[in-house]
């Protein structure tokens, strides 16, 4: 196998540690590297590893959205979320996929008994990543997803994922509608190390609220730690990034690897 991954700034990329951990478990020979390739060479870049036998590679800021355009294919998913992080390039030619709704759904299905069918979500923020969770959720079957953000016109474009199921409540008012929900995600760089934290009191959760959140530096966010203070299950982010990098590792060697507590362990070192 063959692969990498492309973006810019890339030298803080993990998906390098993830894939070849996975190479090694077996036995596989390959190389997975970070390329780093600036906005305005995307296509020369691409070019450059079609010619060099790439079998593919996971793309990451800023390309997930204009890698799209050089792709021959792209599949259901990658359509709905509108970006690509994962392309097999086959007879010279890119199927473009994203892993990211799976790697989010499948992180808390690891992690824990959540029942996503007819269970009614609140999602904080709506970038890139919120754009991907919701049509996780959608998929799912969550009956009903409050969407809040910041800047609210970003809200009401996500809205027009499925209208009926997403409702846009004020940034300002999302404490209002702790009690009615199962599901809380942050996918907000809101507790990141190096941003602001995220102000919200938890006072009026639904005790039996499952709390996740995207940022994974701290592992234990501000979020994930008052909700565990008071007795919500909580689910950390690292393992979305774990599990998204699972299938794009299956189209290029045929395994769908396992994240392990090691490999947990091993990137957030
Ligand atoms: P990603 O692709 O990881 O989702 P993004 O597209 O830059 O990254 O989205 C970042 C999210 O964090 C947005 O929802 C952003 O809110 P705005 O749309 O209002 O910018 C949110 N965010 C970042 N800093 C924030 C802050 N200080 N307060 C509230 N929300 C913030």
């Amino acid at each position: 196998m063959k692969a990498a991954v492309i973006g810019s700034p890339i030298h803080h990329s993990k998906s390098p540690m993830i894939h070849s951990h996975w190479l090694d478990q077996h036995n596989i020979a390959g190389s997975y590297e970070a390329i780093e390739i600036k906005s305005d060479a995307l296509e020369a870049g691409v070019q450059d590893l079609i010619a060099r036998g790439y079998d593919g590679f996971n793309v990451t800021i800023p390309h997930k959205e204009n890698i799209m355009e050089l792709c021959h294919e792209v599949d259901g998913a990658a359509l709905k979320i509108g970006a690509v992080n994962t392309v097999v390039i086959k007879d010279g030619k890119l199927l473009g996929k994203n892993t990211d709704s799976f790697g989010f759904i499948q992180n808390i299905k690891s992690k824990n008994m959540f029942n996503f069918k007819g269970s009614k979500a609140l999602v904080l923020g709506a970038g890139g990543a919120s754009r991907a969770i919701l049509c996780g959720l959608i998929d799912e079957g969550v009956s009903e997803i409050y969407l809040t953000n910041r800047t609210k016109s970003k809200a009401v474009e996500l809205q027009k994922i499925n209208p009926e199921k997403i409702k846009i409540i004020d940034w300002e008012n999302k404490e209002d509608f702790l009690n009615d929900i199962d599901l809380l995600v942050n996918t907000t760089s809101l507790g990141m190390i190096g941003c602001q934290e995220l102000e919200i009191n938890l006072e009026n959760l639904n005790i039996n609220a499952t709390v996740t959140d995207i940022v994974y530096a701290p592992l234990m966010t501000p979020l994930l730690t008052q909700a565990q203070k008071r007795g919500n299950d909580i689910v950390t982010g690292i393992g979305m990034l774990l599990h998204q990098a699972r299938p794009a590792f299956e189209v290029w060697t045929g395994i769908l690897p396992d994240v392990t507590p090691a490999l947990e362990k091993m990137v957030l070192q």
